[in-house]
């Protein structure tokens, strides 16, 4: 399993500039519950939250009332947060806020797992730097699909002994990411999922008993520092 490390928690309520769609008028801070068990996150707002991190630098994550949290990271090997739904499924998701990388990479996707198989996927909006440039994580090109007024590139990657939902596992990253990075919008998962089946990119189950969660997640890596504050529905 990764390490969960804890979250700093925060204690004064701040608000500061939120973008926040009409039907979210009340942003109110709500408690932050730390978790230490798998995978670490919990239901607020009526809505799924989870973070994982590698245990490095400092990640103070907030969430806001309903689907909305913020973030502010620094010196961070790799972290995971965010907030969604819990099992995942090929649904409709929007949102808006802001995403601000200011050092090392950061990505903004809808994240999320299935099982059997067991793959991590990605349908990555935003980032600092395309992750597929990275030559060490052997990204596979397998074609691309346009959705939601953009373009995105599919790709596969292998993860050997990395840390998942069930455990230190050997699994496949499904990602689509789009050529011109946005924040906010609508990101529709069924066209994602049919182009990655029509390449043989086949997904399990999103199954609620192994966390396959599905969030609007906020990822800093290679030594990451930012701020994100956005809000899902
Ligand atoms: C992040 O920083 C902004 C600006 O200082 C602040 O408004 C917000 O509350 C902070 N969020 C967290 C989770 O610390
Ligand atoms: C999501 O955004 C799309 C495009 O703006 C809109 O047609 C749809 O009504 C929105 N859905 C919800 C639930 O807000
Ligand atoms: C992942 O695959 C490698 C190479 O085949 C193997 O040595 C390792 O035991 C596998 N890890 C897991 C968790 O199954």
């Amino acid at each position: 399993m990764p390490i969960l490390s804890s979250i700093l928690l925060l204690g004064s309520a701040v608000v500061g500039s939120y973008a926040a769609p009409a039907d979210d008028s009340a942003l109110a801070k709500n408690s932050v519950v730390e978790r230490s068990v798998p995978p670490g996150g919990g239901y607020n707002g009526g809505y799924y939250y989870t973070y994982w991190t590698a245990g490095q630098g400092t990640i103070d994550y907030e969430n806001y009332d309903v689907g909305g949290y913020s973030i502010n990271w620094s010196g961070v090997a790799d972290f995971t947060a965010g907030k969604g739904w819990m099992p995942g499924s090929d649904r409709t998701i929007n949102y808006s806020g802001t995403f601000t990388p200011t050092a090392g990479n950061a990505l903004l996707s809808v994240y999320g797992w299935t099982i059997n198989p067991l793959i991590e996927y990605y349908i990555t909006d935003s980032y600092a730097t395309d992750p597929s440039t990275d030559a060490s994580a052997g990204f596979t090109y397998k074609g691309s699909v346009d959705s939601d007024g953009g373009t995105y590139k599919i790709y596969t990657a292998p993860r050997e002994n990395a840390g998942s939902i069930i455990g230190t596992a050997n699994f496949t990253q499904y990602w689509s990411i789009r050529t011109t990075p946005r924040v906010g919008g609508t990101i529709t998962t069924s066209n994602h999922f049919n182009s990655w089946a029509s390449l043989g990119m086949n997904l399990g189950t999103f199954d609620a008993s192994s966390y396959c969660y599905q969030i609007l997640s906020t990822e800093g890596l290679w030594q990451s520092s930012g701020s994100s504050a956005l809000t899902v529905w």
